[in-house]
């Protein structure tokens, strides 16, 4: 029976035109520059037009896709759409899109994942081109957060952005493409990040918009140490399981949620910036739609080479989180006449050696993520006892 792997044969994105600067939130809300600057690492992101929905978002950077990877809507078997913010709950938006491309041969599926939506997407893309079932699928992450923000919540308004990016998942023969892959849930942090007041729980009363429950809601705090130990935990399982240690990744593409949420990760996992694509200052984060402009962009920058390893992480409502390694199509070594695993001695012995040196990584991995957990745990008390005192000696100055 043939062997299948995946390959992304094309990609695309669309940003929309209207740009809000952290200045702009500043005449907004009770906000600044340099609090979101130095909290977050975003200095802008993008908003849609009156009237621009998810789908409209979608077509543009699906059509890019269809175009690079060289097929017709009508060659798509299988369209997946990664978003908490479709133009409709009912019916699903993929339908709407499959519709508007002329895709009238493909299945198509909504992905409710939150900000891991998109990697829920090209996980199952992979798994049906490589069973032999499906020859192209087109994945899209896309979101119109901004109708979902509370714009008088500084808590989230200043974090979230709008955008698409999409890719073609196809069949081939050579080997490349997914190479490990991990995706999980911790449910109970499911009211940590929520839209309360839409869905079948809660009817729409004048009372649930008037206490603006159709908005975004966050626990960010719980997020943000959820989401380190996550995006950590998920990158060593996938690079550990594709056989990989940290340094054989050439580029890892995390969740463009906050800077500092990404800088902690890649210091555990022992990865320096210049391997890490960033990309939120310009666009915020735009949930299930950040994997694949981070991704695109990375590409059409020319920082993902053939033959490359990289990794893609994300995590976000319900609480959610997905990664895999993915090898890019091509072959880096195809010069070279004889590799050293070419020649079956070595070959055992290179496998007992990549065995060690992935275990040696794991551990260190794990004893870093505990000393910098065990720090944290005792600076916060610290940090919240300093932050009373300072309170109570401007107290007793204001008194004076
Ligand atoms: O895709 C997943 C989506 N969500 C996330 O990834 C969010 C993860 N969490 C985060 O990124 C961070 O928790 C935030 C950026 C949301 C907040 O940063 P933080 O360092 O956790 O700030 P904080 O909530 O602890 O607030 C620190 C201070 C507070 O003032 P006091 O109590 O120290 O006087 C806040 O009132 O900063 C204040 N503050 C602000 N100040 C200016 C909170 N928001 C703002 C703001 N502008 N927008």
């Amino acid at each position: 029976m043939a062997q299948y792997y995946s390959r992304i044969m094309g990609w695309g994105m669309y940003a929309p035109e209207r740009v809000l600067t952290n200045d702009d939130l500043s005449n907004m809300v009770d906000t600044n520059d340099e609090w979101i600057v130095s909290r977050t690492g975003i200095r802008e992101r993008r908003i849609a037009a009156e009237g621009e929905a998810t789908v409209d978002m979608s077509i543009h950077s699906a059509k890019q896709a269809l175009e690079q990877a060289g097929i017709s809507a009508s060659d798509l078997d299988l369209i997946i759409l990664a978003s908490s913010t479709p133009d409709y709950l009912c019916p699903p938006a993929s339908s709407l899109l499959q519709d508007r491309l002329g895709a009238s041969k493909a299945a198509a599926m909504t992905i409710f994942a939150g900000c891991t939506g998109f990697m829920y997407g090209l996980v199952t893309a992979a798994q049906f081109v490589e069973n032999g079932a499906y020859k192209h699928v087109l994945v899209v992450g896309a979101e119109t957060l901004s109708y979902a923000i509370d714009w008088e919540d500084r808590d989230t308004c200043i974090l979230f952005g709008d955008g698409a990016g999409a890719v073609i998942v196809s069949r081939s023969q050579q080997p490349g493409g997914m190479q490990s892959m991990v995706l999980g849930s911790e449910g109970s942090g499911w009211d940590s990040l929520i839209l309360p007041g839409i869905g079948s729980n809660r009817q729409i009363t004048e009372e649930t918009l008037a206490k603006k429950e159709h908005k975004l809601r966050m626990n960010g705090r719980a997020v943000f140490k959820f989401a380190t130990r996550a995006m950590t935990d998920a990158v060593t399982k996938v690079v550990t399981e594709a056989g990989l240690t940290i340094n054989d990744i050439d580029l890892l593409i995390p969740h463009q949620a906050n800077a500092r949420i990404i800088d902690l990760a890649i210091r555990r996992l022992g990865i320096e910036r210049e391997r890490v694509m960033i990309n939120l200052d310009r666009y915020g984060n735009t949930s299930a739609a950040s994997v694949p402009l981070a991704l695109c962009e990375a590409l059409d920058e020319g920082r993902i080479q053939p033959g490359d390893n990289i990794a893609l992480v994300a995590f976000g409502a319900g609480l959610t989180y997905g990664a895999c390694v993915w090898e890019w199509h091509g072959d880096k070594t195809e010069n070279e006449a004889i590799l050293v695993t070419d020649w079956p001695v070595s070959d055992t012995f290179s496998e007992y050696a990549q065995q060690m040196r992935t275990t040696a990584w794991r551990m260190q991995v794990q004893a870093r993520t505990k000393a910098s957990d065990a720090a944290m745990a005792v600076m916060l008390p610290l940090y919240t006892f300093q932050k009373g005192v300072k309170k109570r000696l401007q107290q007793f100055e204001d008194e004076q």
